[in-house]
């Protein structure tokens, strides 16, 4: 039975000077998709990248991109996550006054929606907006850096927005994003999430890449049982 989980690496660890060999090693490994963490040094305090190096990242793996934008304002740039090759585009409750018309924008571009909630934000900031997304990310840290502690008060909040999808019929994922590893990943399954996104755990995992995706793969496809 397919159980939807998809494990999704954070680029965030990733050498920047070498970052196509880092995609290729990855799509090797066998994840799923692959999350550039987009931050702006306002919404968050922290600055990366923009979508010139997601743009230039595009021809190194055949991967599906996602775009987490941890920006103020996300609408005006929309279309430039689109064009470097994202297929969907993730933006934060927080970060956009016109939730609804943001999500509807990145639909239009003709990519899939997501809104991210911050840990504080509660699941009726989207209640209003879950017909135009394609996923909603759960924060399980605060945004802005990777190898922060996994926050398991989320869980009722995955628990609780499992129940309000299902509530409406909606069959979409549920991402969670910060702190995940094996020893934290299947709290956040057995809540409601498939989409894991993770940084740090994978990469400093002494299993190497290939032994991480499998290793937090397997413990989450258990835990859906
Ligand atoms: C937070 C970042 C991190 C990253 C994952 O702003 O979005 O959550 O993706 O980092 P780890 O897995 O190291 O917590």
């Amino acid at each position: 039975m397919a159980t939807g989980i998809e494990i999704v690496p954070s680029v965030l660890p990733c050498d920047f000077g070498a970052l196509g060999t880092d995609l290729e090693r990855l799509e090797d490994a066998g994840v799923d998709k692959i999350q550039f963490d987009v931050m702006d040094g306002h919404f968050v305090p922290n600055l990366t990248f923009g979508s010139d190096i997601i743009a230039a990242a595009r021809k190194y793996t055949s991967l599906p991109f996602e775009a987490h934008l941890m920006i103020f304002a996300p609408e005006n740039t929309l279309q430039r996550y689109v064009e470097a090759g994202c297929d969907l585009i993730i933006v934060h409750a927080e970060a956009t006054v016109h939730l609804h018309r943001t999500l509807t924008q990145i639909r239009d571009l003709g990519v899939r929606s997501a809104v991210a909630l911050n840990p504080a934000t509660p699941i009726s900031a989207v209640e209003y907006v879950l017909d135009s997304c394609d996923m909603v990310l759960i924060m399980t840290v605060n945004p802005g850096f990777g190898g922060q502690a996994y926050i398991q008060e989320m869980e009722p909040k995955i628990v609780a927005l499992k129940r309000l999808l299902s509530d409406r019929n909606l069959d979409i994922p549920i991402e969670v994003d910060g702190g995940i590893s094996p020893k934290t990943v299947v709290g956040a399954v057995k809540a409601g999430a498939t989409h894991l996104v993770s940084g740090s755990s994978i990469f400093s995992s002494p299993r190497g890449l290939k032994g991480a995706v499998a290793e937090i793969r397997e413990l989450a496809e258990a835990a859906t049982n």
